[in-house]
């Protein structure tokens, strides 16, 4: 029928939209990052080195995935421009009186544009005088026509529930608005800018490389679909990613799992780990690999099994897990980006093993448009 057509030879939306991945990143980046240019060009956005130097403060608004982007989003700008920034989820950020002015730079991230509480927040903080920009993925959209910068993902329209390309251009998006900024500042030189837009702009391709693992992740999930808890561990931009990973499993899978920074691990979770809770640790970030082994070591003498995602090559972290999954060798800053296709088709083929509505699970909505 026309609705299977529309989902060009794929079983769901979902995998359509996983699929699209590439070139919805090709797609986000072209036009704004060159592989000889030593700047971004952001569409026509005003916010130039004038502007920023009167921000003194950056909130990052949103809900559900467009919120674990914008962790992403912290952790680079803070590093590259060296601004201060918190990410808050919009129905918390409105009701608790935010410090908000002139000098208040304010990020709001939506795919659909018209989250009500994305909106409402929106609305707040340029009524206290901040300045909006937007990340959005439609064309018109509410936050489009409010802010005061817009920057579009270009994922083309996303169907399935469960937020895919959206996800992953949205973190483009946050890495180029993060070098802009540190650009912008003078805080970060010629060769880091380059070292990290090579990283982005490759991971089209190791998004790709991924995705050809399809039938390894599948295979995993078909044996574990039977699993009642998953805990998702990692520390930085590895528990950010894990939030995502936990998100699109409990949306569609409908398992109970949970990210937690893995050095919070002894402060309570540990006490729910037993015999054959699955732990995923999420061990991307080169600096904090010795952590992550000794959080698996504690889970693992509880009774975990061990599923980790590593970048290509390291062997100390497969010596201790049971099973492992690798990303290609990139900068630990952009590692989310393919290690989140892992986290995405995982949670899909969980779905399907327990055979769930993939598209439309229940009790969700694409757009959440009342409060
Ligand atoms: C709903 C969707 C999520 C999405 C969130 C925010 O909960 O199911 O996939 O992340 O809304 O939507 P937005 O359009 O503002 O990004």
């Amino acid at each position: 029928d026309a609705a299977d057509a529309e989902k060009g030879g794929f079983d769901h939306f979902m995998l359509k939209e996983i699929y699209e991945q590439p070139k919805a990143l090709r797609d986000t980046m072209t036009s704004r990052l060159y592989e000889d240019k030593e700047e971004i060009i952001l569409d026509k956005i005003k916010l130039g080195k004038a502007e920023l130097d009167k921000i003194n403060r950056i909130y990052i608004i949103a809900c559900g995935t467009a919120y674990h982007a914008g962790l992403v989003g912290k952790h680079c700008i803070e590093k590259y421009a060296r601004i201060p920034v918190e990410t808050d989820i919009a129905s918390e950020f409105r009701y608790r009186n935010p410090i908000i002015d002139e000098s208040t730079l304010l990020i709001v991230i939506s795919q659909s544009g018209e989250t009500a509480d994305t909106l409402a927040a929106m609305r707040l903080a340029k009524n206290k005088g901040a300045r909006v920009m937007a990340i959005t993925n439609v064309v018109g959209s509410s936050v489009s026509r409010e802010a005061e910068d817009v920057l579009y993902t270009w994922a083309g329209p996303e169907i399935a529930v469960a937020s895919t390309k959206a996800y992953t251009t949205q973190l483009a998006c946050m890495y180029m608005i993060a070098l802009h900024l540190g650009l912008l500042k003078g805080n970060i030189d010629k060769e880091f800018f380059s070292k990290i837009r090579d990283s982005l702009m490759s991971s089209i391709n190791t998004v790709q490389q991924v995705i050809d693992k399809e039938g390894m992740i599948k295979e995993f999930a078909y044996r574990n679909f039977n699993v009642r808890d998953v805990f998702f561990l990692g520390r930085g931009l590895d528990y950010y990613v894990g939030l995502e990973g936990s998100l699109k499993m409990k949306e569609i899978s409908y398992i109970h799992s949970e990210a937690y920074p893995a050095g919070e691990l002894k402060h309570g979770p540990i006490a729910l780990i037993e015999e054959g809770t699955i732990v995923i640790a999420l061990c991307t970030q080169e600096g904090l690999t010795e952590k992550m082994m000794s959080n698996i070591r504690e889970v693992k003498a509880r009774g975990a099994y061990i599923l980790s995602i590593a970048k290509e090559g390291n062997k100390s972290v497969a010596k201790e897990s049971d099973e492992i999954f690798y990303i290609p060798d990139v900068e630990d800053d952009i590692a989310a980006i393919p290690t989140v296709i892992y986290l995405q088709l995982l949670a899909y083929y969980l779905s399907v093993a327990r055979g769930c509505d993939v598209d439309k699970p229940r009790n969700l909505a694409k757009s959440v448009t009342v409060e």
